[in-house]
């Protein structure tokens, strides 16, 4: 049986790399897109999604969210990382592909309840819809498959600043959400992304098909390439497509088990912390809360390898 997704994206780059990713995998059904503020607003976010949706045969439906955090106003779109459109200020037709009336926090909330114990959650921009959603309806928590997500780092430095990845720093209150509620999560954070590293030889000749979808993700990559470059590194992170390849394959992966709380305030808001010690503590705010299974370490060889055969279809 295929297994159902519901990506709650930024798009962004890697994000759009992510969907495509997931459009191509056999085992995977996208039950649909929902869309956050974070790479770029939520209203830019969506029509990335429409396009996308369009670029994938228009039948993947699009959900629009959040446009700022659960308690505050929000102040940036790291234009310098996505573009000002989010996919590499590429041109966009306008879509065909329209939003549905129903928002992305009904639209999970609907599509979890019907599909009880089926439907894993795949954050990949900041955690607000997801926290929303749990809000509105506690008891998503015990009818979703699971949630994973791309943020946070365990044993790494944060994106941002030291401390904090940047989905994570987007909204901190909601990231602490997700890691508290009494349901399955698993973190695909820096740990893993930073060291999976797509060159630009390897992006050619993944996507050289001379197809719609691969003369996109190599147009929009180049963006994201420069961006890079400019950081000191020859090849993109593969953060967002992450959660795809651990989804098809998680035993790629290296899992570490632990309760995480989130940072919220301060110059260490988004710092995910994972309780790594094996001693007892007196009393901390670690305790009483389910563990996420983390992935700390990946197979890059047989990642590249997997994204490879995927999205060339050999
Ligand atoms: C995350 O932040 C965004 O820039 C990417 O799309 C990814 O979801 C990586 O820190
Ligand atoms: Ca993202």
């Amino acid at each position: 049986m295929k297994k159902k997704i519901i990506i709650d994206t930024d798009p962004g780059i890697d994000d759009a790399m992510a969907i495509l990713f997931a459009h191509f995998a056999a085992d995977i059904e996208l039950v649909g897109l929902t869309t956050v503020f974070g790479n770029v607003s939520v209203e830019q976010a969506t029509i990335n999604a429409c396009y996308l949706s369009d670029l994938m045969g228009g039948n993947i439906p699009v959900a629009a969210g959040s446009d700022h955090p659960l308690n505050r106003k929000n102040d940036r779109y790291p234009d310098w990382v996505h573009g000002k459109n989010g996919l590499g200020d590429i041109t966009l037709n306008t879509p065909q592909t329209k939003a549905l009336e129903t928002d992305a926090v009904d639209f999970i909330i609907e599509q979890v309840l019907q599909n009880p114990g089926e439907i894993t959650l795949v954050p990949i921009g900041p955690l607000t819809n997801i926290a929303r959603a749990l809000e509105k309806a506690p008891e998503i928590a015990s009818k979703v498959k699971g949630v994973v997500l791309m943020g946070g780092a365990a044993t790494v430095n944060g994106n941002v600043n030291p401390a904090a990845e940047a989905n994570m720093l987007s909204d901190p209150l909601a990231a602490d959400r997700i890691f508290t509620a009494d349901w399955p999560v698993t973190m695909v954070g820096l740990d893993v992304t930073h060291q999976i590293i797509m060159d630009e030889m390897y992006l050619k000749r993944v996507h050289q098909s001379g197809t719609n979808i691969g003369n996109f993700i190599t147009k929009i990559s180049q963006f994201y390439l420069e961006f890079h470059r400019s950081t000191g590194t020859d090849g993109l992170y593969t953060h967002d497509p992450s959660t795809i390849a651990y989804l098809i394959k998680p035993d790629i992966f290296t899992i570490e088990s632990g309760t995480i709380r989130v940072c919220t305030e301060g110059i260490t808001a988004g710092l995910t912390i994972m309780n790594r010690s094996r001693k007892p503590y007196q009393q901390t705010a670690w305790d009483g809360i389910p563990k996420s299974d983390v992935c700390i370490d990946v197979d890059v060889d047989a990642f590249l390898d997997l994204y490879a055969s995927i999205m060339t279809g050999h």
